[in-house]
């Protein structure tokens, strides 16, 4: 693998299992908050970041090697709306500039591997915009959202809210590759 594809891969890598375990950090100050649906939708995001994480560092299996990882991150814990925009923060970031450049280097040297995992991430990451602005807006008010069952595919981390569809439309995988988080 190119160097620089693998190095990004490295960074997606980090700032995937930063916004994991931080996702999981403010789920937990969001339920103490008596904000149970905001708490779901961050543990489901928290689920799909996994597997962006997990994509890349699969992806990495034969680029073995030890490297301190640059990675963008938000760190802080404030009240839910707080956490919410820190979040929109983050997948902003990834959305607008993060996974757009990341693609078009691994477009140009060629890295399908790369291109596939880093398109996994950058289309969820999109949805996720969509449901943590929806909470923020709630939260805004000082209330928790109204969110039904929310989907996260295993295998690209695709996310939806509501049904659950036959195949996951980035990456054609069957409904039962589908992780529900149910109310
Ligand atoms: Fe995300
Ligand atoms: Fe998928």
């Amino acid at each position: 693998m190119h160097d620089m594809t693998a190095e990004n891969l490295r960074s997606a890598f980090g700032g995937e299992s930063m916004a994991h375990m931080r996702y999981q950090a403010w789920g937990d100050v969001a339920d103490y908050d008596g904000k149970p649906d905001i708490a779901r939708l961050f543990r489901a995001i928290s689920y799909a970041e996994r597997v962006h994480a997990t994509n890349h560092f699969v992806e990495l299996r034969d680029c073995p090697g030890e490297e301190l990882v640059p990675s963008a991150a938000v760190f802080g814990i404030g009240e839910a709306h707080e956490n919410l925009q820190g979040a929109l923060a983050g997948e902003t970031y990834e959305i607008t500039e993060m996974y757009p450049a990341f693609l078009a280097v691994a477009r140009y040297q060629g890295e399908e591997g790369a291109i596939k995992s880093f398109s996994y991430a950058l289309a969820a990451e999109k949805e996720h915009k969509k449901l943590f602005l929806k909470a923020k807006e709630a939260a805004e008010t000082g209330s928790d959202m109204q969110l039904g069952t929310v989907g996260i595919c295993r295998v690209c981390g695709y996310t939806i809210e509501g049904d659950i569809p036959e195949k996951c439309p980035i990456c054609n995988a069957g409904k039962d590759r589908f992780e529900a988080f149910q109310p």
